[in-house]
């Protein structure tokens, strides 16, 4: 089979990890998928930097729209970010056009997640988002696939890998608020504005994911209750602790009988249960569904290689995609059988 080829819009930590490894892994790749995968256009700001990967070769493009309607590409990887804007306009063109598309944007998917689904169920095109929810975890794949014909009654876990850092450092080595957040944004972790990351919007954003996904219903980032951990101090912590608990952003969402209940806020849970041993940047994702039970997902949750890989799973899942086959639903059922959301009383 012919090479796959891809374009990547946004070198940033996500996109620059992602390159390195699809070329250093090039002939291992080219077996598992029975065809090559070529980076064959990319799109970011400065030229000159060095990213420690070679782009000789590779056609660049200053702005991703153009990239998405003009660059020999077969699939656009969308890493620029923002709900709208340049990542927005991008992914509409490249799926206009007939490209498939991967993208690690939650803000963008709780903003205008339906209507992209729609665009691209109508086409038959793969619209991928592994990386978009709990980082490295599977999570997407997981409930759109394996857990199909599973009724679901509550998704919930720690969904931002900044905030989880950030409480963990403040309780096991005392450090400030502040400089945590400073060593999760070098660690690249944090997003471009980590108001996000603390005020809880980016765990709202792949919570409305999530709640689509498991419940079926249209996404409704705009109905979460929304509490950060920009105020907690290192003495509730350690008042947590006397008590026998942990603090942890969770986002929760369930259902109930009036409806749907979703809410981001700092939580204290038991000392002795898994979810508080879930330490640094690690992110966990609890699903509980009629015919399985309860599954706990637990694994990376930000940074450059677990989100790049990510990616590449949702790469290689394309590069051995059979032309002409029925895809699976964006978010799990088609975007136009989503139900109304329906907010709990
Ligand atoms: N800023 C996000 C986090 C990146 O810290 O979890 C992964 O989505």
């Amino acid at each position: 089979a012919d090479a796959l080829k891809i374009g990547i819009a946004g070198l940033g930590t996500v996109g620059a990890s992602l390159a390195r490894i699809l070329q250093q892994r090039s002939n291992e790749l080219a077996v598992s998928c029975g065809r090559a995968i070529r980076i064959t256009a990319v799109s970011a700001r400065d030229r000159n930097k060095d990213r420690g990967v070679d782009l000789s070769g590779i056609t660049w493009f200053d702005d991703p729209v153009e990239m998405a309607e003009k660059g020999d590409i077969d699939v656009f990887v969308e890493l620029v970010g923002g709900a709208e804007g340049t990542a927005d306009n991008s992914v509409r063109a490249a799926l206009k056009r007939g490209l498939h598309v991967i993208t690690a944007n939650k803000a963008l998917l709780a903003r205008h997640g339906v209507e992209l689904a729609k665009l691209a169920e109508e086409k038959g095109l793969l619209l991928n988002y592994e990386a978009a929810v709990a980082g490295g975890i599977p999570v997407i794949k997981a409930v759109r696939e394996s857990l199909t014909g599973n009724n679901f009654s509550r998704v919930y876990g720690i969904m931002n890998g900044t905030c989880n850092y950030i409480l963990t450092r403040m309780e096991k080595e005392g450090l400030t608020f502040e400089n945590c957040l400073k060593e999760a944004q070098r660690l690249g972790y944090a997003e471009a504005d980590p108001t996000f990351d603390i005020e809880g919007n980016d765990t709202a954003h792949k919570l409305s994911i999530l709640t689509t996904l498991v419940f079926g219903s249209q996404i409704a980032v705009d109905e979460i209750y929304l509490e950060g951990i920009s105020n907690i101090s290192i003495e509730d912590i350690h008042a947590a602790r006397d008590l026998g608990f942990r603090i942890k952003l969770l986002g929760v969402a369930q259902r109930t009988e009036t409806g749907i209940e979703q809410r981001v806020h700092p939580t204290m849970v038991p000392l002795d249960s898994v979810i508080a041993q879930v330490d640094g940047v690690t992110n966990a994702v609890a699903l509980e569904s009629d015919i399985l039970g309860e599954l706990l997902m637990v694994g990376p949750g930000a940074g450059g290689n677990a989100t790049a890989s990510a990616v590449l799973g949702d790469i290689t899942d394309i590069a051995k995609s059979r032309p002409g086959a029925q895809q699976v639903p964006v978010l799990g059922r088609p975007a136009h059988l989503l139900e109304p959301y329906r907010q709990a009383q």
